[in-house]
Protein backbone atom coordinates (compact mmCIF):
# COMPACT_ATOMS: atom_id res chain seq x y z
CA UNK A 1 0.00 0.00 0.00
CA UNK A 2 1.30 3.43 -0.68
CA UNK A 3 0.64 6.38 1.47
CA UNK A 4 1.19 9.22 0.04
CA UNK A 5 0.60 12.78 2.24
CA UNK A 6 0.34 15.72 0.38
CA UNK A 7 0.00 18.97 1.44
CA UNK A 8 -2.63 21.03 0.16
CA UNK A 9 -3.23 24.78 -0.36
CA UNK A 10 -5.65 26.46 -2.25
CA UNK A 11 -4.34 29.35 -2.02
CA UNK A 12 -7.12 32.39 -3.86
CA UNK A 13 -10.28 32.74 -5.90
CA UNK A 14 -10.29 30.28 -8.04
CA UNK A 15 -7.58 28.15 -6.71
CA UNK A 16 -10.03 26.94 -3.97
CA UNK A 17 -12.59 25.43 -6.22
CA UNK A 18 -10.46 23.77 -8.52
CA UNK A 19 -8.55 22.62 -5.62
CA UNK A 20 -11.54 20.98 -4.35
CA UNK A 21 -12.62 19.47 -7.55
CA UNK A 22 -8.84 17.88 -8.34
CA UNK A 23 -8.58 16.45 -4.44
CA UNK A 24 -11.94 14.78 -4.85
CA UNK A 25 -10.90 13.17 -8.11
CA UNK A 26 -7.19 12.27 -6.96
CA UNK A 27 -9.52 10.49 -4.03
CA UNK A 28 -11.75 8.69 -6.82
CA UNK A 29 -9.02 7.75 -8.63
CA UNK A 30 -7.32 6.20 -5.47
CA UNK A 31 -10.37 4.29 -4.53
CA UNK A 32 -10.77 2.24 -8.01
CA UNK A 33 -6.66 1.40 -7.22
CA UNK A 34 -6.46 0.38 -4.07
CA UNK A 35 -3.04 0.24 -3.68
CA UNK A 36 -2.92 3.82 -3.17
CA UNK A 37 -4.12 6.06 -1.34
CA UNK A 38 -3.67 9.80 -0.51
CA UNK A 39 -3.88 11.81 2.51
CA UNK A 40 -4.60 15.96 1.99
CA UNK A 41 -3.41 18.60 4.40
CA UNK A 42 -5.14 21.42 4.22
CA UNK A 43 -3.11 24.65 4.70
CA UNK A 44 -5.66 28.00 4.37
CA UNK A 45 -2.30 30.00 3.33
CA UNK A 46 -3.61 32.96 1.19
CA UNK A 47 -3.88 36.87 0.63
CA UNK A 48 -6.97 36.31 2.87
CA UNK A 49 -4.70 34.42 5.83
CA UNK A 50 -2.31 37.38 5.36
CA UNK A 51 -5.08 40.58 6.26
CA UNK A 52 -5.17 38.46 9.68
CA UNK A 53 -1.49 37.21 10.39
CA UNK A 54 0.50 39.47 8.47
CA UNK A 55 2.13 36.91 6.11
CA UNK A 56 1.28 34.44 3.91
CA UNK A 57 2.38 31.64 5.68
CA UNK A 58 3.33 30.99 9.38
CA UNK A 59 7.47 31.18 10.13
CA UNK A 60 7.74 27.52 10.52
CA UNK A 61 5.44 26.78 7.40
CA UNK A 62 7.95 25.78 5.18
CA UNK A 63 9.56 23.31 8.29
CA UNK A 64 5.72 22.13 8.22
CA UNK A 65 5.52 21.59 4.42
CA UNK A 66 9.50 19.57 4.36
CA UNK A 67 7.30 16.97 6.14
CA UNK A 68 5.30 15.74 3.04
CA UNK A 69 6.01 14.15 -0.15
CA UNK A 70 4.10 16.85 -2.31
CA UNK A 71 2.39 20.29 -2.64
CA UNK A 72 -0.65 20.63 -4.26
CA UNK A 73 -1.16 24.50 -4.80
CA UNK A 74 -3.83 26.41 -6.34
CA UNK A 75 -3.13 29.86 -6.77
CA UNK A 76 -2.12 32.75 -5.04
CA UNK A 77 -2.74 36.48 -5.56
CA UNK A 78 -5.44 38.90 -4.91
CA UNK A 79 -4.61 42.32 -6.05
CA UNK A 80 -7.00 43.74 -4.35
CA UNK A 81 -6.15 42.53 -0.58
CA UNK A 82 -2.26 42.63 -1.01
CA UNK A 83 0.02 43.58 -3.79
CA UNK A 84 1.09 40.50 -5.89
CA UNK A 85 4.67 40.98 -5.30
CA UNK A 86 3.83 40.49 -1.71
CA UNK A 87 1.75 37.67 -2.04
CA UNK A 88 3.43 35.58 -5.00
CA UNK A 89 7.11 35.84 -3.36
CA UNK A 90 5.62 35.18 0.26
CA UNK A 91 3.60 31.56 -0.93
CA UNK A 92 4.53 30.41 -4.05
CA UNK A 93 8.02 31.90 -5.15
CA UNK A 94 9.10 31.08 -1.76
CA UNK A 95 8.32 27.09 -2.02
CA UNK A 96 9.50 27.13 -5.38
CA UNK A 97 13.34 28.67 -4.07
CA UNK A 98 13.52 27.23 -0.70
CA UNK A 99 12.61 24.00 -1.80
CA UNK A 100 14.96 23.91 -4.86
CA UNK A 101 12.19 23.42 -7.62
CA UNK A 102 15.00 23.77 -10.05
CA UNK A 103 12.75 22.65 -12.57
CA UNK A 104 9.68 23.59 -14.05
CA UNK A 105 7.57 20.93 -16.25
CA UNK A 106 5.17 21.70 -18.87
CA UNK A 107 3.26 20.11 -21.32
CA UNK A 108 1.19 20.77 -24.43
CA UNK A 109 -0.71 18.98 -26.54
CA UNK A 110 -4.16 18.33 -28.52
CA UNK A 111 -6.85 17.44 -26.29
CA UNK A 112 -9.89 15.88 -27.81
CA UNK A 113 -12.55 17.59 -27.68
CA UNK A 114 -11.00 21.28 -26.88
CA UNK A 115 -10.41 23.65 -30.41
CA UNK A 116 -6.80 25.31 -30.42
CA UNK A 117 -7.02 28.22 -32.16
CA UNK A 118 -4.66 27.00 -34.63
CA UNK A 119 -6.10 26.42 -37.71
CA UNK A 120 -5.67 22.61 -38.71
CA UNK A 121 -3.28 21.48 -36.12
CA UNK A 122 -1.76 17.80 -36.60
CA UNK A 123 -1.21 15.81 -33.08
CA UNK A 124 1.10 17.23 -31.48
CA UNK A 125 2.59 16.18 -27.75
CA UNK A 126 5.36 18.40 -26.21
CA UNK A 127 6.67 18.43 -22.74
CA UNK A 128 8.57 22.13 -22.08
CA UNK A 129 11.81 21.29 -18.94
CA UNK A 130 12.19 25.14 -17.99
CA UNK A 131 15.32 25.44 -16.18
CA UNK A 132 13.58 27.20 -13.15
CA UNK A 133 16.21 28.64 -10.20
CA UNK A 134 18.82 30.70 -12.51
CA UNK A 135 19.25 31.84 -15.99
CA UNK A 136 17.56 35.21 -17.06
CA UNK A 137 15.35 35.52 -13.73
CA UNK A 138 18.55 36.87 -11.60
CA UNK A 139 18.39 39.43 -9.16
CA UNK A 140 22.14 40.41 -9.95
CA UNK A 141 22.33 43.90 -11.24
CA UNK A 142 21.06 47.96 -10.76
CA UNK A 143 20.66 50.98 -11.96
CA UNK A 144 22.50 54.51 -11.86
CA UNK A 145 22.32 57.81 -12.74
CA UNK A 146 18.25 59.52 -13.55
CA UNK A 147 16.73 60.93 -16.31
CA UNK A 148 18.08 60.82 -20.15
CA UNK A 149 21.71 59.18 -18.80
CA UNK A 150 19.89 56.83 -16.58
CA UNK A 151 21.31 53.08 -16.84
CA UNK A 152 19.37 49.57 -15.79
CA UNK A 153 21.72 46.41 -16.13
CA UNK A 154 20.21 42.93 -15.53
CA UNK A 155 22.63 39.50 -15.65
CA UNK A 156 21.54 36.49 -16.72
CA UNK A 157 23.16 34.03 -14.34
CA UNK A 158 23.92 30.06 -16.03
CA UNK A 159 25.46 27.62 -13.85
CA UNK A 160 27.34 24.35 -15.35
CA UNK A 161 25.27 22.43 -12.20
CA UNK A 162 21.84 24.14 -13.14
CA UNK A 163 22.20 23.81 -16.84
CA UNK A 164 23.38 20.53 -16.55
CA UNK A 165 20.82 19.16 -14.42
CA UNK A 166 17.52 21.16 -16.84
CA UNK A 167 19.39 18.93 -20.00
CA UNK A 168 19.76 15.45 -17.88
CA UNK A 169 16.46 15.92 -16.68
CA UNK A 170 15.26 16.52 -20.31
CA UNK A 171 17.36 13.52 -21.55
CA UNK A 172 16.06 11.15 -19.34
CA UNK A 173 11.99 12.30 -20.11
CA UNK A 174 12.69 11.67 -23.68
CA UNK A 175 14.58 8.19 -23.07
CA UNK A 176 10.58 7.66 -21.75
CA UNK A 177 8.76 9.35 -24.49
CA UNK A 178 9.80 9.45 -28.35
CA UNK A 179 13.36 10.10 -27.79
CA UNK A 180 14.10 13.65 -28.52
CA UNK A 181 14.95 16.74 -27.36
CA UNK A 182 15.41 20.43 -28.81
CA UNK A 183 17.21 22.91 -26.91
CA UNK A 184 16.29 26.01 -27.11
CA UNK A 185 18.97 29.01 -27.56
CA UNK A 186 19.91 31.94 -28.65
CA UNK A 187 23.67 31.96 -29.52
CA UNK A 188 23.41 34.16 -32.23
CA UNK A 189 22.75 36.94 -30.51
CA UNK A 190 23.35 36.55 -26.91
CA UNK A 191 27.67 35.46 -27.06
CA UNK A 192 28.48 34.49 -23.68
CA UNK A 193 25.44 32.25 -21.92
CA UNK A 194 23.66 31.06 -25.13
CA UNK A 195 26.93 29.35 -26.91
CA UNK A 196 27.79 28.48 -23.02
CA UNK A 197 24.47 26.73 -23.01
CA UNK A 198 25.09 24.90 -26.11
CA UNK A 199 27.90 23.54 -25.19
CA UNK A 200 26.42 21.94 -22.19
CA UNK A 201 24.06 20.27 -24.22
CA UNK A 202 26.43 18.60 -26.41
CA UNK A 203 28.63 17.71 -23.84
CA UNK A 204 25.43 16.01 -21.99
CA UNK A 205 23.93 14.80 -25.31
CA UNK A 206 26.76 12.51 -25.70
CA UNK A 207 25.66 10.16 -22.67
CA UNK A 208 22.56 9.40 -24.71
CA UNK A 209 23.73 8.08 -27.26
CA UNK A 210 20.15 6.77 -28.14
CA UNK A 211 18.73 10.14 -27.85
CA UNK A 212 18.38 12.62 -31.17
CA UNK A 213 19.09 15.83 -30.64
CA UNK A 214 18.06 19.68 -32.27
CA UNK A 215 19.03 23.38 -31.39
CA UNK A 216 16.55 25.78 -32.34
CA UNK A 217 16.63 29.58 -32.30
CA UNK A 218 13.88 30.13 -29.61
CA UNK A 219 12.46 33.30 -32.01
CA UNK A 220 11.95 30.38 -34.39
CA UNK A 221 11.02 28.15 -32.26
CA UNK A 222 8.23 30.60 -31.07
CA UNK A 223 7.30 30.04 -34.58
CA UNK A 224 7.54 27.09 -35.38
CA UNK A 225 4.98 26.23 -31.91
CA UNK A 226 2.53 27.76 -33.90
CA UNK A 227 2.96 26.72 -36.91
CA UNK A 228 4.33 23.10 -36.25
CA UNK A 229 3.96 21.94 -32.89
CA UNK A 230 3.90 18.16 -34.06
CA UNK A 231 7.90 18.44 -34.78
CA UNK A 232 8.55 18.43 -30.84
CA UNK A 233 9.00 16.03 -28.27
CA UNK A 234 10.90 17.40 -25.57
CA UNK A 235 12.62 21.08 -25.27
CA UNK A 236 15.00 21.95 -23.22
CA UNK A 237 14.99 25.88 -22.71
CA UNK A 238 16.44 28.62 -20.34
CA UNK A 239 14.07 30.39 -17.08
CA UNK A 240 12.94 33.10 -19.66
CA UNK A 241 12.93 30.98 -22.62
CA UNK A 242 10.65 28.38 -21.40
CA UNK A 243 8.27 30.79 -19.91
CA UNK A 244 7.45 32.44 -22.85
CA UNK A 245 7.33 29.32 -24.73
CA UNK A 246 5.04 27.87 -22.37
CA UNK A 247 2.41 30.78 -22.83
CA UNK A 248 2.47 30.15 -26.05
CA UNK A 249 2.36 26.26 -25.39
CA UNK A 250 -1.18 26.90 -23.05
CA UNK A 251 -2.36 29.31 -25.96
CA UNK A 252 -2.13 26.56 -29.21
CA UNK A 253 -4.22 24.27 -26.18
CA UNK A 254 -7.22 26.19 -26.36
CA UNK A 255 -7.20 27.93 -22.98
CA UNK A 256 -4.99 28.78 -19.68
CA UNK A 257 -7.42 27.01 -17.90
CA UNK A 258 -6.38 23.31 -18.77
CA UNK A 259 -2.54 23.78 -18.49
CA UNK A 260 -0.53 22.46 -16.09
CA UNK A 261 3.08 22.55 -14.36
CA UNK A 262 5.31 20.80 -11.85
CA UNK A 263 8.09 22.42 -9.77
CA UNK A 264 10.54 19.29 -9.32
CA UNK A 265 13.23 18.98 -6.64
CA UNK A 266 15.29 16.30 -8.65
CA UNK A 267 17.32 15.21 -5.16
CA UNK A 268 14.41 14.38 -3.56
CA UNK A 269 15.62 16.60 -0.35
CA UNK A 270 12.59 18.53 -0.33
CA UNK A 271 9.15 18.19 -1.93
CA UNK A 272 7.96 18.94 -5.26
CA UNK A 273 5.30 21.23 -5.99
CA UNK A 274 2.22 20.97 -8.52
CA UNK A 275 0.01 23.78 -10.00
CA UNK A 276 -1.52 24.62 -13.09
CA UNK A 277 -0.27 27.34 -14.81
CA UNK A 278 -3.54 30.09 -14.37
CA UNK A 279 -3.70 32.57 -11.57
CA UNK A 280 -6.84 33.22 -9.04
CA UNK A 281 -9.06 34.72 -12.04
CA UNK A 282 -10.81 37.27 -9.48
CA UNK A 283 -12.65 37.98 -12.63
CA UNK A 284 -14.79 34.68 -12.70
CA UNK A 285 -14.15 33.71 -8.31
CA UNK A 286 -16.98 32.30 -6.45
CA UNK A 287 -19.09 31.88 -9.80
CA UNK A 288 -18.30 28.15 -10.14
CA UNK A 289 -17.15 28.42 -13.75
CA UNK A 290 -13.49 28.28 -13.46
CA UNK A 291 -11.75 25.09 -15.49
CA UNK A 292 -10.80 22.22 -13.37
CA UNK A 293 -8.93 20.77 -15.85
CA UNK A 294 -5.61 22.48 -15.15
CA UNK A 295 -5.48 21.49 -11.71
CA UNK A 296 -6.83 17.57 -12.62
CA UNK A 297 -3.82 17.70 -15.41
CA UNK A 298 -1.51 19.09 -12.47
CA UNK A 299 -2.68 15.98 -10.41
CA UNK A 300 -2.06 14.02 -13.19
CA UNK A 301 2.06 15.65 -13.24
CA UNK A 302 1.85 14.50 -9.59
CA UNK A 303 0.67 10.71 -10.27
CA UNK A 304 3.46 10.92 -12.75
CA UNK A 305 6.11 11.76 -10.53
CA UNK A 306 4.87 9.24 -7.87
CA UNK A 307 5.63 6.63 -10.02
CA UNK A 308 2.06 5.91 -10.62
CA UNK A 309 2.33 6.64 -14.18
CA UNK A 310 -0.90 4.16 -15.41
CA UNK A 311 -2.94 5.74 -13.20
CA UNK A 312 -2.08 8.85 -14.67
CA UNK A 313 -2.89 8.34 -17.83
CA UNK A 314 -6.15 6.63 -17.14
CA UNK A 315 -6.62 10.16 -15.71
CA UNK A 316 -5.80 12.02 -18.74
CA UNK A 317 -7.52 9.55 -20.62
CA UNK A 318 -10.93 9.89 -18.78
CA UNK A 319 -10.73 13.84 -18.87
CA UNK A 320 -10.17 13.70 -22.61
CA UNK A 321 -13.28 11.33 -22.58
CA UNK A 322 -15.25 13.92 -21.28
CA UNK A 323 -14.17 16.82 -22.75
CA UNK A 324 -14.74 15.33 -26.37
CA UNK A 325 -18.49 14.49 -25.16
CA UNK A 326 -18.63 18.12 -24.77
CA UNK A 327 -18.64 19.10 -21.33
CA UNK A 328 -16.75 21.95 -21.43
CA UNK A 329 -16.37 25.12 -19.10
CA UNK A 330 -17.35 28.82 -20.95
CA UNK A 331 -13.40 29.53 -21.47
CA UNK A 332 -13.07 26.73 -24.09
CA UNK A 333 -16.98 27.40 -25.50
CA UNK A 334 -19.31 25.25 -23.16
CA UNK A 335 -21.74 26.10 -20.66
CA UNK A 336 -20.77 23.55 -18.37
CA UNK A 337 -19.75 24.40 -14.35
CA UNK A 338 -16.91 23.31 -12.65
CA UNK A 339 -18.84 20.73 -10.66
CA UNK A 340 -20.08 19.31 -13.70
CA UNK A 341 -17.11 18.87 -15.72
CA UNK A 342 -15.66 17.18 -12.36
CA UNK A 343 -18.50 14.80 -11.40
CA UNK A 344 -18.52 13.66 -14.73
CA UNK A 345 -14.92 12.82 -14.46
CA UNK A 346 -15.40 11.31 -11.12
CA UNK A 347 -18.64 9.00 -12.51
CA UNK A 348 -16.38 7.93 -15.49
CA UNK A 349 -13.55 6.96 -13.69
CA UNK A 350 -15.30 4.22 -11.38
P1 LIG B 1 -5.21 34.53 -14.39
O1 LIG B 1 -4.55 33.33 -14.94
O2 LIG B 1 -5.74 34.44 -13.02
O3 LIG B 1 -6.43 34.95 -15.38
C1 LIG B 1 -6.23 35.33 -16.74
C2 LIG B 1 -7.54 35.11 -17.52
O4 LIG B 1 -7.74 33.70 -17.72
C3 LIG B 1 -8.77 35.60 -16.78
O5 LIG B 1 -9.70 36.14 -17.72
C4 LIG B 1 -9.35 34.35 -16.14
O6 LIG B 1 -10.75 34.38 -15.95
C5 LIG B 1 -8.96 33.28 -17.15
N1 LIG B 1 -8.71 31.98 -16.46
C6 LIG B 1 -7.61 31.66 -15.73
N2 LIG B 1 -7.75 30.42 -15.23
C7 LIG B 1 -8.95 29.97 -15.64
C8 LIG B 1 -9.67 28.75 -15.43
N3 LIG B 1 -9.16 27.73 -14.71
N4 LIG B 1 -10.89 28.63 -15.99
C9 LIG B 1 -11.42 29.62 -16.73
N5 LIG B 1 -10.79 30.79 -16.97
C10 LIG B 1 -9.56 30.97 -16.42
O7 LIG B 1 -4.18 35.74 -14.51
P2 LIG B 1 -4.31 37.25 -13.96
O8 LIG B 1 -5.71 37.72 -14.08
O9 LIG B 1 -3.23 37.98 -14.62
O10 LIG B 1 -3.91 37.16 -12.43
C11 LIG B 1 -4.85 37.12 -11.35
C12 LIG B 1 -4.10 36.91 -10.06
O11 LIG B 1 -3.45 35.64 -10.07
C13 LIG B 1 -2.99 37.93 -9.80
O12 LIG B 1 -2.94 38.19 -8.43
C14 LIG B 1 -1.73 37.20 -10.25
O13 LIG B 1 -0.56 37.67 -9.65
C15 LIG B 1 -2.06 35.80 -9.81
N6 LIG B 1 -1.33 34.76 -10.55
C16 LIG B 1 -0.92 33.68 -9.82
C17 LIG B 1 -0.31 32.63 -10.43
C18 LIG B 1 0.04 31.44 -9.61
O14 LIG B 1 -0.38 31.32 -8.47
N7 LIG B 1 0.80 30.51 -10.14
C19 LIG B 1 -0.03 32.63 -11.88
C20 LIG B 1 -0.57 33.77 -12.57
C21 LIG B 1 -1.18 34.81 -11.92
MG1 LIG C 1 4.44 32.91 -17.44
Amino acid sequence: MKHLKVASIPGDGIGTEVVEAATNILKAVSDIHGGLSFEFTDFPWSCQYYLEHGAMMPEDGMERLSQFDGVFLGAVGDPNLVPDHVSLWGLLIKIRREFEQSINLRPAKVMKGIRSPLLNPKDFDIMVVRENSEGEYSAIGGTMNKGEDEIAIQNAVFSRKATERAMHFAFDLAKKRSGRVTSATKSNGIVYSMPFWDRVFEDVAKSYPEVKTDSQHIDALAAFFVTQPERFDVIVASNLFGDILTDVGAAIMGSIGIAPAANINVSGKYPSMFEPVHGSAPDIAGKGVANPIGQIWTAKMMLDHFGEEELGRVLLDTVESVTSDGFLTRDIGGKHSTKDVTDEIIARLK
